[in-house]
Order: C-alpha cells, then sequence, then structure tokens
C-alpha cells in the first residue's frame, strides 16, 4: 500500500548519504581504473538494481570500457532469493576472451551471485570480477565474495539508489532503512 504523505514516511533512517555513496563510488571507479588501464574492460550491469551504481561507477572510470546488461529474475520462494536465476535478457556481446567486471547493487545470500558467476563463466572470460555497491556478509549461504565492495551493511531491510521493495524506492539518490511495518513479516526479501 502506497503511503500518501509520500514514500519518505516510509524510511526509518538514512543508512548511507548521497555524499557518502558519490565520495565512494568515485574511490571504487579510479581504483577500477588503476587495475584495468589499457584492458578495455565490459561493464555488466545486473537490472535493475545496480542501474544508479553502474552509471555513476562507470562514469568514473577513466579509460576505454564497453557496457552491456543483463536482467535476471529469481524465482521459487516469491519472498527470498532462490538463487536459481532466470536469464530475462542476456548480454548482447560475447565476452570469451575479455575482462569482465559485474555490477551489482546488493550481494546478500551470494545465491544470484553464485549462479551468474558460473553462468558467465562458462563463455570463457579472460577474467570476472564482481564489484558490490553494499554487502552484507551476515546473510551470506555461499561462498561469493566481491572484489570491490562500496560498503559492508548490517542485516537491515535496505532500499534506495537502484534497491527496492515491491518494485519502488529504486529512485531515492540515498540508501535508507525500510519501516519494519512497510514489509510486515517479509523481512528475508531483498
Ligand atoms: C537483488 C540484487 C541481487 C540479489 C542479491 O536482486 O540486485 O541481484 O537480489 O540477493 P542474493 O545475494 O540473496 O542472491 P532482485 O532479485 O531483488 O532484483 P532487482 O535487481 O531487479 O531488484
Amino acid at each position: 500500500m502506497l503511503n500518501t504523505m509520500g514514500f519518505k514516511n516510509d524510511i526509518l533512517d538514512s543508512l548511507i548519504s548521497k555524499e557518502d555513496i558519490d565520495r565512494r563510488v568515485k574511490e571504487m571507479g579510479l581504483a577500477l581504473t588503476e587495475e584495468y588501464r589499457g584492458k578495455n574492460p565490459i561493464f555488466i550491469c545486473v537490472l535493475k538494481g545496480s542501474i544508479h551504481f553502474f552509471s555513476d561507477l562507470t562514469r568514473s572510470f577513466e579509460d576505454y570500457c564497453e557496457l552491456d546488461f543483463l536482467s535476471i529474475s529469481s524465482y521459487g520462494n516469491a519472498r527470498k532469493t532462490s538463487g536459481i536465476v532466470r536469464l530475462n535478457k542476456d548480454l548482447d556481446m560475447s565476452i570469451t576472451g575479455r575482462h569482465v567486471i559485474i555490477v551489482e547493487d546488493i550481494i546478500d545470500s551470494g545465491l544470484t551471485m553464485n549462479h551468474l558467476t558460473s553462468l558467465l563463466r562458462a563463455r570463457n572470460p579472460e577474467s570476472i570480477k564482481i564489484v558490490t555497491l553494499l554487502d552484507k556478509p551476515e546473510r551470506r549461504e555461499c561462498a561469493i565474495t566481491p572484489d570491490y565492495v562500496g560498503f559492508v551493511i548490517p542485516n537491515e531491510y535496505v532500499v534506495g539508489y537502484g534497491l527496492d521493495y515491491a518494485g519502488v524506492y529504486r529512485n531515492m539518490p540515498y540508501v535508507g532503512i525500510l519501516k519494519s511495518e512497510v514489509y510486515g513479516d517479509e523481512s528475508t526479501e531483498v
């Protein structure tokens, strides 16, 4: 049910400000520039959650690169990431022999990323690295360790800067903690 007072009333607290996101994303972009200089990597945007992070991160990358997009959805128990990933939209480009940088908004259980890296490794890229804005290691269910992490966060239900609950809040410019009354008992959903 959408709050008639506006979506800001659904937010308990700001967790990561727009300023902190901007600063950290620029740092990550510059670190990636150093690591991938002259390698023309392919940045992969995992839709939809990583849209803003992907856009800001790639604009902080100061060398040649290419951009591609894929869309995935998990299915099974609808309230929790199942880890079984269906590819709704595949990459347009071949990644064989290329340096690949997967850009995610959040790694929670790690099941989505586990499946995605297996899928992409089968295409024989030169390398794959995982970049995530947010990492919730407390919730990890498999051995996925991102190579670059913007912020390690506690086990709170977060939205904004691409992250949604029930399809909304993605357009918030900061990451906030959702009030528990908004999601009720759906605390396992990401
Ligand atoms: C979110 C997020 C990751 C995944 C992380 O995607 O973008 O892909 O969940 O969860 P996990 O580590 O427990 O697997 P979601 O399925 O909500 O889709 P979205 O990006 O379109 O919001």
